[in-house]
C-alpha cells in the first residue's frame, strides 16, 4: 500500500449508498465481514428516493390471487422476454420476504384496514402489488436501511469519488478515489467490491435522475475488464414535469396513474384508448412514453409539449394523503393545484435496464471479486422495467451480492496492487489542471446531453445512431483535452471532468448496442426496424473493453426451463 496516501483496508467495499449498496452492506456485515460504504453524495441522499410509488412484491395483501408466479410472468412479459429468467424468478420469489424484513427494521408502510402493508396498482402488474408509503417509498426505504446499517456498524465515506478500480492480476484488489471537499486522494484495499452506483440518466438532457447518475460504476467496471450487458435498453418514464423549464424532467410518480390518474391530449381525448385499450394508463412504461411522444409529435400535445395528467376527480383529501409529494411539487414548482386541475407531463429519461453483466445468484461480474447490484447491474428487467420492480430489485439482489461478496472475501488472500496503477490514476485525475487550453467539462457535458437526447432517444434510427457515434468520437477527443480551472479544493468543474469520462463510456456503449439491435423491443424502438423479431429475442448484447477498444458481441439469452415457459404461456384474469 502506498505510504503517501490515506489508505483503508476492508473485506468488502461497497461503492454507492443507494438501496442496493446499503442492503449489500447490511448482508456483508451480517456475515461478519469488515465493510465500508463509499458514496459521492451524502448518506441518505441516494437516487433511490426517486422511486416514489412503491416496491413490487407479490404479498397478496390487497389482491388475494397474487403470487410469485404472476409477478414473474408480469416481469418477463414487461421485459419482452429478454430478461435473465433466473433473476426474474429469484426476484419474484424473494421480494415479499425483503419487504417484510424492511418492515421489521422500522419502515412505516401505508396499511390496509386489517393492518397489512398496503399495495397499489402500477403499470404492467396484473394485481395491486406495490407496497408503498404515500409517494415517498424510496425515501422511507433508504431511511430504514441507513439506520439499520449504521446500527450494525459499517464505516461510511461520504462525498468521496472513486475514479479507478485497482487490480491484483485478474482480480479486483481495491479502489482509488478522492475526497470531494479537499481533493485529497484516498485508497481502499478490499478483497471484494460491490458496485451499486445506480444509473446513467445524466447523459440525457431531460431526466428524472439526480447529479450522481453518471454511470460511474459501469464505467469503472468496464475499464477494469468486466462486461456490460444490454446497454441499448434505456427507460423513458412517461411522466416527468415539462413546465416550467427549470424543473423539466423531474419525476411525476406512476402512483398518480396507479391511484386513478387519467391522461388526455389537448383535445381532451383519453388517448391511451388508442394505444392500449386494455390497460390504458397502466400499460407498461415503454408503451405510455411512446404514446405521449406520438401525441405531441402529431400536434395533439399540451401547450408545453406534453400531455395532461389528471387526478382531480378524486377527493382532494385522498390526493393529498396518497400523493403528498406530488401535491407539494406541483404547488411549489409549477403553481398548479393537482386536486383542482391537471398536471402537464412528458417522458423523461429514468432508468437503464442494461448494466454490468452478473451471475443471477450472486451478482458476481466477469471480473473476480467484483460484484454488482441494483441499477448498475443488468439482467432482471430485460428490455423494459416495470415500475416498482426497481426497489424490490435493490433489496433482493443487494442482499445476494453482499452475501456473495462476504463469502468471497472469506476465501481469498489479501490482495495487493502495484504503485504504477496508483500513479496512473493520479496522473489521469490531475491532467485537466495542467492544460492551458481545452473545453470545460460543462461544455462537453452539455453537448453530450444534446447528442443523446436528440439522437439516442425514445425513437431511434440508423442514421441518427451513426451520427451519435460520430459525435461521441468528437466528444471523446475533446474530453482528452478537457481543462479545469482552480484548485483541488471543492471544485465542481473538476468533479464533472471525472463524471464526463464515465458518461462518454456508457453513452458509447448504449449507442453501439442500439445500432446493432435491428428490431424494436421494449424501451428500444427503431423506426427503421419497427417489428419485434423472434430471433433477436434469443440474444443479449455484451460490451467489453478489448485493449482500450469497445467491442460488442452477441450472447445467447439463457434458455428458460420448461416449467417456467409454461407459466409464461398462461393467462391471468386482469384484476382491475
Ligand atoms: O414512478 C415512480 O414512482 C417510479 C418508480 C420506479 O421507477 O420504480
Amino acid at each position: 500500500m502506498s505510504p503517501n496516501y490515506e489508505s483503508h483496508e476492508y473485506d468488502v467495499l461497497i461503492i454507492g449508498a443507494g438501496g442496493a449498496g446499503l442492503r449489500a452492506a447490511i448482508e456483508a456485515l451480517a456475515q461478519g465481514a469488515r465493510v465500508a460504504v463509499v458514496c459521492k453524495s451524502l448518506l441518505g441522499k441516494a437516487h433511490t428516493v426517486m422511486a416514489e410509488g412503491g416496491l413490487a412484491a407479490a404479498m397478496a395483501n390487497v389482491d388475494k390471487a397474487d403470487d410469485w408466479k404472476t409477478h414473474f410472468r408480469d416481469t418477463m412479459r414487461g421485459g419482452k422476454l429478454l430478461n435473465n429468467w433466473r433473476m426474474a424468478q429469484l426476484h419474484a420469489q424473494e421480494a415479499p420476504d425483503r419487504a417484510r424484513e424492511l418492515e421489521q427494521w422500522g419502515a412505516l408502510f401505508d396499511r390496509t384496514e386489517s393492518g397489512d402493508i398496503m399495495q397499489r396498482a402500477f403499470g404492467g402488474h396484473t394485481y395491486k402489488r406495490l407496497c408503498h408509503v404515500g409517494d415517498r417509498t424510496g425515501l422511507e426505504m433508504i431511511r430504514t436501511l441507513q439506520d439499520r446499517g449504521v446500527q450494525m456498524g459499517f464505516d461510511v465515506f461520504m462525498e468521496c469519488t472513486i475514479t479507478r478500480l485497482l487490480k491484483d492480476g485478474d482480480r479486483v484488489a481495491g479502489a482509488f478515489g478522492y475526497w470531494r471537499e479537499s481533493g485529497r486522494f484516498v485508497i481502499f484495499r478490499a478483497k471484494a467490491i460491490v458496485v451499486s452506483t445506480g444509473g446513467i440518466g445524466k447523459c440525457w438532457k431531460i431526466t428524472s435522475n439526480s447529479w450522481e447518475c453518471t454511470g460511474d460504476g459501469m464505467a469503472l467496471a468496464y475499464e477494469a475488464g468486466a462486461e456490460l450487458l444490454d446497454m441499448e435498453f434505456v427507460q423513458f418514464h412517461p411522466t416527468g414535469m415539462v413546465w416550467p423549464p427549470g424543473v423539466q424532467g423531474i419525476l411525476v410518480t406512476e402512483a398518480v396513474r396507479g391511484e386513478g390518474g387519467i391522461l388526455r391530449n389537448k383535445n381532451g381525448e383519453r388517448f391511451m384508448e388508442k394505444y392500449d385499450p386494455k390497460r390504458m394508463e397502466l400499460s407498461t412504461r415503454d408503451v405510455v412514453a411512446r404514446s405521449i411522444y406520438t401525441e405531441v409529435r402529431e400536434g395533439r400535445g399540451s401547450p408545453h409539449g406534453g400531455a395532461f395528467l389528471d387526478i382531480s376527480h378524486k377527493p382532494a383529501e385522498y390526493v393529498k394523503r396518497k400523493l403528498p409529494s406530488m401535491y407539494h411539487q406541483f404547488k411549489e414548482l409549477a403553481d398548479v393545484d393537482i386536486t383542482k386541475g391537471p398536471m402537464e407531463v412528458g417522458p423523461t429519461c429514468h432508468y437503464v435496464m442494461g448494466g454490468i453483466r452478473v451471475d443471477a445468484e450472486t451478482g458476481q461480474s466477469s471480473l473476480a471479486g467484483l460484484f454488482a447490484a441494483g441499477e448498475a447491474a443488468a439482467g432482471l428487467h430485460g428490455a423494459n422495467r416495470l415500475g416498482g420492480n426497481s426497489l424490490s430489485d435493490l433489496l433482493v439482489f443487494g442482499r445476494r451480492a453482499g452475501l456473495a461478496a462476504a463469502e468471497h472475501a472469506k476465501k481469498v488472500s489479501a490482495p495487493a496492487f502495484d504503485q504504477a496503477q496508483i500513479d496512473e490514476a493520479e496522473r489521469e485525475l490531475l491532467a485537466p489542471f495542467e492544460r492551458s487550453e481545452g473545453d470545460s467539462p460543462y461544455q462537453i457535458h452539455h453537448d453530450l446531453q444534446e447528442t443523446m437526447q436528440h439522437l439516442v432517444g425514445i425513437f431511434r434510427n440508423e442514421d441518427d445512431l451513426k451520427k451519435a457515434l460520430g459525435e461521441l468520437e468528437k466528444l471523446k477527443e475533446r474530453a482528452k483535452h478537457m481543462r479545469v480551472e482552480g484548485s483541488r479544493l471543492y471544485n465542481p468543474g473538476w468533479h464533472l471532468s471525472q463524471d464526463v469520462r464515465n458518461m462518454l463510456t456508457v453513452s458509447e456503449a448504449c449507442t453501439h448496442a442500439a445500432l446493432a439491435r435491428k428490431e424494436s423491443r421494449g424501451a428500444h424502438s427503431r423506426l427503421d426496424f419497427p417489428k419485434t423479431e423472434e430471433e433477436w429475442g434469443r440474444k443479449n448484447h455484451v460490451i467489453a473493453n478489448r485493449r482500450g477498444e469497445m467491442a460488442l458481441f452477441e450472447v445467447p439469452r439463457p434458455e428458460i426451463p420448461d416449467e417456467l415457459k409454461q407459466l409464461l404461456a398462461e393467462e391471468t384474469a386482469v384484476a382491475r
